[in-house]
């Protein structure tokens, strides 16, 4: 709870020094979403666990759900709130808490996106994620892959573990910006050379081409998130398959696991019916 504490800060201070608005395009959402669709959303009792500045919440409002909940544990939700009061929309809520131990009415759908490995025990996020969706409803998570991170892994994490002690303003204009004049130069290049044989065999290719469609404060808002926070893990796809196939509460025949570009696990299903 300590860690989780000082993450939720350190992204608050990410989140409250950003304009207004989603940070994320309605494609970006659309895809973290995936195979989950409007259909999936409209009408339905929605929660969102770890809701940042509310960035998909916005564009999960136009998908038209009953009632959309987020939970975060920083201030974060102070972003959040300013973002969503500027929508037309009531049908949205803003709830301060540690959603490891947050427990709901019960959802229609519960999603997590770019939490859980951030958290002290991962697990008991995963577990705060299916507690939450009620009997038949269902849930949809991302994290950060170990599967295609080498390069992360080896370069940015140990950066991480120093620049995460720093003042946030040190770590976002002092590391975060001009590391992301190199991050943004090869991305931008890898992606310029997609088609060329060879060419998708270079580090991070997929995480690159879908980049590559943003401008340079985005690439700067990633390497910021990647260095201010002080706890990051890098799940792999057997860890999530004990997840789901260990859960008494989860449909099996429901479940799926997603790669997404190269270097992230999207993974979902249903809670059992009654
Ligand atoms: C990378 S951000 C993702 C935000 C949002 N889901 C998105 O996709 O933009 C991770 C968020 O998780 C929150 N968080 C970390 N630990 C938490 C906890 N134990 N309970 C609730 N929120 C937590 C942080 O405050 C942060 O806003």
């Amino acid at each position: 709870m300590l860690t989780d504490q000082r993450t939720a800060d350190a992204f608050a201070n990410s989140w409250n020094n950003l304009p207004a608005g989603s940070v994320y395009t309605r494609d970006q959402f659309t895809d973290w979403m995936s195979p989950l669709t409007a259909a999936d959303v409209a009408g339905r009792q929605v929660l969102e666990l770890g809701c940042g500045n509310g960035s998909q919440m916005l564009h999960l409002l136009d998908w038209k759900p009953a009632f959309v909940e987020g939970v975060d544990l920083g201030d974060a939700i102070l972003s959040a709130c300013k973002n969503l009061a500027g929508r037309a929309d009531e049908n949205w809520k803003i709830t301060k808490s540690d959603m490891t131990t947050f427990c709901g009415p019960g959802h229609d759908l519960v999603y997590s996106i770019g939490v859980l490995h951030h958290l002290d025990c991962p697990k008991d996020g995963f577990d705060a994620v299916i507690r939450n969706v009620k009997p038949g409803g269902r849930f949809h998570c991302w994290v950060y892959a170990e599967e295609g991170n080498g390069v992360i892994i080896k370069l940015v994490d140990p950066l991480r573990k120093i620049t995460s002690h720093l003042p946030w303003w040190l770590t976002k204009y002092g590391v975060a910006t001009p590391l992301a004049v190199p991050f943004f130069l090869y991305a931008k290049t890898v992606a310029a050379l997609a088609g060329i044989s060879g060419v998708e065999k270079l580090p991070l290719y997929q995480y690159c081409c879908w980049i590559s469609n943003r401008d340079f404060r985005f690439f700067r808002h990633v390497a910021f998130d990647q260095l201010v926070t002080p706890q990051t893990v890098y799940i792999n796809k057997a860890t999530i398959e004990s997840w789901l196939a260990g859960h008494a509460d989860i449909d099996q025949h429901s479940t799926y696991i997603i790669m997404r570009n190269g270097n992230s696990w999207k993974f979902g299903g249903k809670r059992k019916e009654a």
